[in-house]
């Protein structure tokens, strides 16, 4: 037994020494017992007890293929949105990303570039009135100075206004009948074009990237316009700038901000000559006929007195992006890179947000700028000179597995004391023995079924690792895979289609339906993360327990579901990474709703939990580059939720007003609100943060905001929630701060079940506080 259960020396000491020889003798038993199938001669309890396997081979690309093969669902060719301006050829398109605004209905929703906020504008009865009607690329950027409050104190939310644009750069060629198309939508950047419908022939093209430096748009033999929505009070003609065929002008708005614009001459000998523009009418400049080059445009921010900064770093633009990614143990290093466009010799300007200045390469560190522009939902942006960013991670999760973990400090201990056990193993086998397969054969919804799946695999490994009743985990584990495989076969009320207009796996209820709506949006591959997320970690509880279960077809079918949302590569039938956004380092769970406020995520826990899945089915089908790479992605998700969602009080992210909500609610790309989709009760805001209770949830949130929110939100001394099915959620998270106190709650006599919701279950929640409590 050498080692075997040096982790009980750890933390529970006391409990070692009264109970060690019961406690090994069945172990022992346990270790033969619980070995199920043919792969392996680890024990669950083992596994449990002692760390898994680790990775210990450094990996220099985490981005490898999982699987190339064709999804095993029928296909459905037709999906209800169709995508606009771009001509597929047969690859998927992605859904869920900032500029998928421009892939639907009139194109004319805004993509967030942060700090740039770019629209293709045209002109209605209102915006005409409003001197906002200008058919080219509108752009806003707001200050803390601009943004809109809601009611209440702390605010109920927070928006940035886009509908006056600040400046639009455009041609007099372009109008009502202009076209968009769009060329390269890939992860981090798009290319719209905007043509005449007679000849097809670009006017304008701008690529938008994330964190791009300047707005730029290359203008072919057309003539530019300077607009504004804000109404423009001069423009005049800036100081020189070095390299011919380059000027510049100094745009003062009526607001009183400033822009800066450079125009580029591709041509070096077709010197703008001035005056560049002529005013013609309010608010409209027009420019020479036959302009073939780039004119440039940046804020200059409210306390500069000169754009020296800009003036060296004009004439570059990013075009598009790339990302590489390497995890080695504990520490996981990731890139973006970016294609330039313009000016070769000219430094490329980009911006970096608040959790990539915290987590840069030295290297990439000493290319910061002095330039700082306010993003719409995430702090401040600040500038960097060069092709690439380079960030690091050093606290994967990589001791993060199915154990109860968190940043106490007591979650060393592997067995429960006596009474604990037995007092515990009476309610889970109630649990247990309730089962789940009646309740799933009628369930239509993919996210409540994998919801329920997924509490009660939390249980069955619980209950392997710390009750030792071998009749208890058979029971649980049949009732699992029993579950599992009414899905996997296509048994379910409404079996999964693979739709291939877009590319992915979406519920077959809304065609049957006709509702594009039911189950959260799935069709509109909203919230895919969510609800695959509980059916990979079903599945890979399952894997764990008993290795024989991972044949071909199981491990296809979950692979497919993992292509659908975290491909690691763009293949022929799943774009690469549909829902984490490696710029952002969190997931947009919108798809293709079409939202002015842009992208928006709700619960980051299960955004967490469904790459924890990932990492589990990594280890339990020893994919060591898919673990990496979920266990980086981790990292950086614990970065930016403590960064975005969670809010310390001293974060300076968001507005002071709006900081001691403590959770931010909705965080879309444009507006924050302090609201869920279901309803504004506080017990939904926290709550929907927190779910599914799972030891990652100890990994992302930090130890102080576990603390601030309890003492100053959701502790029952001040708080009850209406809706009482919320209150299990709430208490569980206590544990990662006050085990003994989340236990003391679950272990009462008069405990009662309506607590809590579909998929908890209060024998895992027993156990996790237990085992963290150290009893
Ligand atoms: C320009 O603005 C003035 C004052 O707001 C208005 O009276 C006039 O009609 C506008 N001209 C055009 C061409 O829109
Ligand atoms: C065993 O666990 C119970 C909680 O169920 C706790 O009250 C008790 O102190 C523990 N006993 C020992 C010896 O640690
Ligand atoms: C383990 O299995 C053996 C039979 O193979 C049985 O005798 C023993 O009671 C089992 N132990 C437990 C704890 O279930």
């Amino acid at each position: 037994m050498k080692g075997k259960w040096s982790c009980s020396f750890l933390g529970a000491l006391p409990i070692f020494l009264l109970v060690v020889g019961d406690m090994t003798a069945e172990a022992r038993n346990i270790r033969r017992n619980v070995t199920i199938g043919t792969g392996g001669t680890d024990s669950a309890n083992e596994q449990a007890c002692q760390k898994p396997v680790a990775r210990e081979t450094a990996i220099a690309n985490i981005f490898k293929p999982i699987d190339n093969i064709a999804p095993r669902f029928a296909t459905q060719q037709t999906h209800p949105f169709r995508v606009e301006g771009y001509h597929r050829n047969n690859v998927p398109i992605h859904t869920n990303k900032f500029y998928v605004n421009l892939l639907l209905d009139k194109q004319d929703k805004p993509v967030y570039c942060h700090p740039y906020t770019v629209a293709w504008t045209g002109c209605t009865k209102e915006n005409a009135k409003e001197n906002n009607c200008h058919y080219g690329m509108g752009v806003t950027q707001t200050d803390i100075g601009d943004v809109k409050y809601g009611p209440g104190e702390p605010a109920q939310y927070y928006f940035n206004p886009i509908d006056k644009h600040a400046i639009a750069l455009s041609a007099k060629e372009l109008g009502e009948d202009s076209q968009m198309t769009l060329e390269n939508p890939t992860a981090f950047s798009v290319t719209a074009v905007l043509s005449s419908p007679a000849n097809k022939k670009p006017i304008i093209k701008t690529n938008l990237v994330q964190g791009m430096g300047f707005v730029t748009v290359e203008y072919y033999n057309s003539t530019p316009m300077i607009q504004s929505g804000i109404g423009i009070k001069s423009l005049t003609p800036g100081d020189t700038v070095a390299g011919p065929g380059f000027s510049k002008i100094i745009a003062t708005l009526e607001d009183k901000t400033q822009w800066v614009i450079y125009i580029i001459s591709s041509s070096s000998s077709t010197q703008p000559s001035r005056p560049m523009f002529t005013k013609q009418g309010n608010n409209t400049y027009v420019g020479k006929p036959n302009f073939h080059g780039i004119i440039q445009l940046a804020k200059i921010p409210l306390d500069w007195t000169n754009t020296q900064e800009y003036d060296k770093l004009a004439g570059s633009y990013a075009m598009g992006a790339t990302l590489s990614a390497s995890v080695n143990r504990n520490a996981g290093a990731y890139t973006i890179s970016w294609q330039k466009g313009g000016i070769a010799n000219r430094p490329l300007l980009m911006f970096a947000l608040p959790h990539h200045v915290q987590s840069m390469s030295p290297e990439s560190r000493k290319r910061l700028t002095t330039i700082r522009l306010r993003t719409t939902t995430k702090g401040m942006a600040q500038g960097l000179i060069g092709d690439s960013m380079s960030l690091t991670e050093d606290r994967l999760p990589h001791d993060v597995h199915y154990r109860p973990w968190s940043q106490i400090g007591q979650a060393r201990g592997c067995s429960l004391n006596r009474t604990t056990k037995d007092f515990i193993a009476k309610v889970a086998r109630t649990e247990i023995q309730t089962g789940i397969t009646k309740r799933l054969a009628t369930e239509p919804s993919i996210y409540w079924a994998g919801k329920i799946m997924g509490g009660y695999a939390s249980l069955v490994r619980a209950t392997a690792d710390f009750l030792q009743d071998r009749q208890l985990l058979d029971e649980g584990l049949k009732q699992l895979k029993t579950s599992l495989g009414v899905w996997i076969s296509g048994r379910q009320p409404y079996p999964m289609v693979y739709e291939s207009t877009w590319g992915g796996i979406i519920t077959g209820w809304a065609n049957r339906a006709n509702d594009i709506r039911v189950d959260y949006g799935n069709a509109l591959y909203n919230d895919h993360n969510f609800h695959y997320g509980y059916f990979v970690y079903t599945a890979a509880v399952i894997a764990s327990l008993d290795p024989s279960w991972l044949n071909a077809e199981n491990k296809a079918w979950v692979n497919s579901l993992i292509r659908d949302y975290a491909n690691p590569v763009d293949d022929k039938y799943f774009p690469f990474s549909r829902s984490f956004d490696w710029y952002h380092g969190h997931s947009w769970a919108t798809g293709l709703d079409n939202f002015a406020d842009g992208k928006s995520e709700e619960s980051s826990s299960e955004d967490a939990f469904s790459l924890f899945a990932i990492k589990l089915w990594g280890e339990a089908t020893r994919d060591h580059e898919t673990e990496a790479r979920a266990s980086l992605q981790l990292a950086i998700l614990k970065r930016s939720i403590s960064n975005y969602f969670l809010m310390e009080k001293n974060n300076i992210n968001h507005p002071a007003s709006f900081v001691p909500n403590k959770v931010v609610g909705i965080l879309f790309e444009n507006k924050v609100d302090h609201a869920t989709w279901f309803g504004r009760n506080p017990e939904y805001i926290h709550g929907i943060h927190m779910l599914p209770m799972t030891p990652i949830s100890g990994y992302i949130r930090s130890k102080d905001f576990d603390i601030e929110e309890w003492q100053q939100k959701t502790n029952p001394n001040t708080f009850r929630p209406k809706d009482k099915v919320w209150t299990g959620i709430l208490r569980a998270m206590q544990a990662n701060h006050d085990p003994h106190g989340s236990y003391k709650f679950f272990a009462s006599s008069d405990f009662d079940n309506t607590l809590l919701q579909q998929g908890e279950s209060r024998a895992y929640y027993l156990m996790y506080s237990a085992i963290l409590a150290g009893f």
